[in-house]
């Protein structure tokens, strides 16, 4: 059994709109709407869990109801950091899920293909990631707004979701971290502080998040490709 679980629960300050940005329409859907139906369309997906904060949670579980065509889902209340987030998640995932999948609410131009791709890693790897190759030269930079150092670009890669484990690595290294406290800035770093490898995926440039206004764009303009 496969469950796909969408941390949907942040504010999306950094779009610098009133409302969450998984509400923002693309081509005349939701964002969380083209999320989600993307990976409903995938066969090996059982169970969807989304992500709501506490406030909306109602409102996530109504805009739900009127979407048909969903796997079978079930909307939980997050926490302040993604990571809470995922944590209240991984309590509802059915007994029998072998493998989770976790992706951002906020990338609605994620394909099956990429999907399919990332599951069938996991079950040989155990611990999978989405990430594409820097296009960009990438610096560390101080707080004084010093180079400190400039990393070779050929192994640096820009990391996306999904991201998918076996079940009990993805729980374990949430207990961990919970045990140590410890605040990862994505699902796999915690994975890796527990040892393991974590195999990369190369995704897609199109799997954007939607962070910033101008995100809405690009996204629009790829929406309306895809349905051409
Ligand atoms: N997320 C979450 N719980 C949080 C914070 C974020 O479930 N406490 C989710 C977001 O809803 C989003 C995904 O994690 O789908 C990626 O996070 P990010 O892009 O940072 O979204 P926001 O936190 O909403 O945006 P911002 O950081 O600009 O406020
Ligand atoms: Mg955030």
């Amino acid at each position: 059994m496969i469950t796909a679980i969408f941390p949907a629960a942040g504010q999306g300050k950094r779009m610098g709109m009133k409302v969450n940005k998984i509400f923002l329409s693309l081509g005349g859907k939701t964002v969380l709407y083209h999320t989600l139906y993307t990976f409903s369309k995938c066969e090996m997906i059982d169970e969807l869990v989304v992500v709501a904060s506490p406030e909306e949670v109602t409102v996530v579980r109504e805009l739900l109801k009127t979407m048909d065509g969903l796997k079978p889902w079930q909307v939980v209340a997050g926490g302040l950091e993604r990571q809470y987030s995922i944590e209240n998640a991984l309590e509802v995932v059915s007994p029998g899920t072998k493998i989770i999948l976790v992706h951002d609410a906020a990338r609605p131009i994620i394909s099956t293909k990429i999907i399919e791709k990332v599951i069938e890693e996991t079950r040989h790897h155990g611990a999978t990631i989405t990430a594409v190759r820097a296009k960009d030269t990438i610096k560390v930079v101080d707080e004084k707004g010093i180079v400190i150092d400039t990393p070779q670009r050929n192994g640096l890669w820009a990391v996306q979701t999904p991201q998918g484990f076996q079940a009990d690595v993805l729980k374990d290294a949430y207990q961990k971290a919970k045990e140590d406290d410890f605040l990862g800035t994505d699902d796999a770093s915690l994975v890796e502080r527990m040892g393991r490898k974590v195999k990369v995926v190369e995704g897609d440039y199109t799997n954007i998040k939607i962070t910033t206004p101008e995100d809405l764009i690009m996204a629009e303009s790829f929406i309306k490709r895809r349905s051409n």
